[in-house]
């Protein structure tokens, strides 16, 4: 089963990992505290487009990555049927943040957002960082799992 391909996969699978959770981790406990801090609306809503912007094709690429490397492992290993509850949670994380990157954001979740922020700065703010705290979370319960689940900690 470990052929030198799978393995290369899973390596691949964790750079992939790194750099898309680490953004997400960045943006959650770095980016939006700092922009909330920030006393201008205008400031806060231009500083978010700007930085979120540049970050949105990083997020994509190593979504991709993730989600070819993930794929193929389970075919080498066969395992479709027989997935644990940790691979279940990997690809729960990756529909969601796929869905939000590729369908979501650009056919309504960014104007809706630039709604709310002029509506209500303060709470369009607020709603940001709780979303991204729940969704770095969970990615964070799927890497623990990942990596106990797959060096026996749960058999
Ligand atoms: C389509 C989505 C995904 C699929 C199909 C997938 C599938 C897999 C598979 C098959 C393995 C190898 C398991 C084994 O060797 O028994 C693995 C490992 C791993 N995955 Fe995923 N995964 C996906 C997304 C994710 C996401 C979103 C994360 C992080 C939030 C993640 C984190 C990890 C980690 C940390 C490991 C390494 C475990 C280790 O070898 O120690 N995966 N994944």
């Amino acid at each position: 089963m470990e052929n030198n391909y799978f393995i290369i996969a899973r390596a691949l699978h964790i750079i992939a990992v790194v750099l898309w959770i680490g953004g997400v981790a960045f943006v959650t406990t770095v980016l939006i505290p700092a922009i909330r801090s920030n006393k201008s609306a205008d400031n806060r809503f231009n500083l978010f487009e700007m930085l979120e912007g540049k970050f949105s094709f990083q997020a994509k690429l190593t979504t991709i990555l993730t989600g070819l490397s993930g794929f193929y492992m389970l075919y080498v290993m066969n395992a479709w049927s027989s997935m644990q509850w940790w691979i279940h949670l990997m690809i729960f994380i990756w529909l969601i943040f796929a869905l939000v990157l590729f369908v979501l954001e650009p056919l309504f979740l960014h104007k809706w957002f630039h709604r709310q922020a002029e509506v209500n700065n303060e709470r369009a703010f607020f709603v940001l960082q709780v979303m991204h705290i729940i969704l770095l979370t969970i990615s964070l319960i799927a890497i623990f799992g990942g990596v106990a689940g797959v060096h026996g900690l749960f058999y």
